[in-house]
């Protein structure tokens, strides 16, 4: 089973593909946190990378493709994977098909704008794992720690408010597509109310990749 979550930044697709990788048993892929992890090393490419991230806009094609195509082709890859934050554009769509790199499903986490803004303020991560916790919806068991290694959480610095609107202007422009350009194509492609519960969200998703 190879699965693609989409939805604008925010929505949930962090917290939930942690959940599906345990419960499937299939690699977890989040281009967002290769990015982060790019940018807390040294040298150019870094600093480039980090200039992407802080300003809320996508890093370019050229750097995350070849990465991302790579790292689909690792052993843990075989019995499955989910891509979370790929692809981000129709080009990387397109790069993904030239690839040939074979989707079943796509799921679609589907929110309001309003939301995403409580959801992004309120959000608190573990840097080195990118757990990603909530202080109301989804809070650690002891505040501003993260509940398996008990080390401090820290606010990502693109959830700050014009970041995040900027984020939310990237996704309308150019991953916004990519829902019809799925749609469109041989496959599974659902559609989850991603307002609802965590715990509801999980299970509908449960369900998709059951049936
Ligand atoms: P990335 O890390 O992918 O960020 P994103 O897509 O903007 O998504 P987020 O991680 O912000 O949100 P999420 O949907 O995972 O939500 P979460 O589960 O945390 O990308 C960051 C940057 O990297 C990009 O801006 C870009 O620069 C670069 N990048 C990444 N991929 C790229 C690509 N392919 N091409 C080019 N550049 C790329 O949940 C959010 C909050 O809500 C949390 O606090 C959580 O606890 C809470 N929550 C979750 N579910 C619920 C629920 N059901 N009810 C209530 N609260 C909930």
């Amino acid at each position: 089973m190879n699965l693609i979550l989409l939805g604008m930044p925010g929505a949930g697709k962090g917290t939930q593909a942690e959940i599906i990788q345990k419960d499937f048993d299939i690699a977890n892929i989040s281009t967002g946190a290769m990015m982060r992890e790019v940018s807390r090393s040294e040298g150019e490419l870094a600093e480039k990378v980090q200039t992407y991230l802080s300003s809320g806009t996508l890093v370019p094609n050229d750097i995350i493709v070849e990465m991302l195509v790579q790292r689909i082709g690792q052993d843990d890859c075989r019995k499955g994977f989910l891509l979370d934050g790929f692809p981000r554009n129709l080009d990387q769509g397109k790069a993904l098909d030239s690839a040939n790199v074979s989707i079943d499903l796509v799921l679609y986490l589907s929110i309001s704008e309003d939301e995403i803004i409580n959801r992004m303020s309120g959000r608190r991560v573990h840097l080195s794992s990118g757990r990603s916790y909530h202080v109301i919806h989804n809070p650690p068991q002891k505040e501003g720690f993260d509940d398996i290694t008990g080390e401090a959480l820290i606010q990502r610095e693109d959830d700050a408010p014009e970041v995040i609107k900027k984020r939310l202007d990237v996704y309308f422009s150019e991953t916004e597509p990519l829902l019809d350009f799925y749609r469109n194509k041989n496959l599974k492609f659902i559609e989850i109310d991603a307002s609802k519960s965590l715990d509801e969200v999980t299970e509908s998703i449960r369900q998709s990749i059951s049936n």
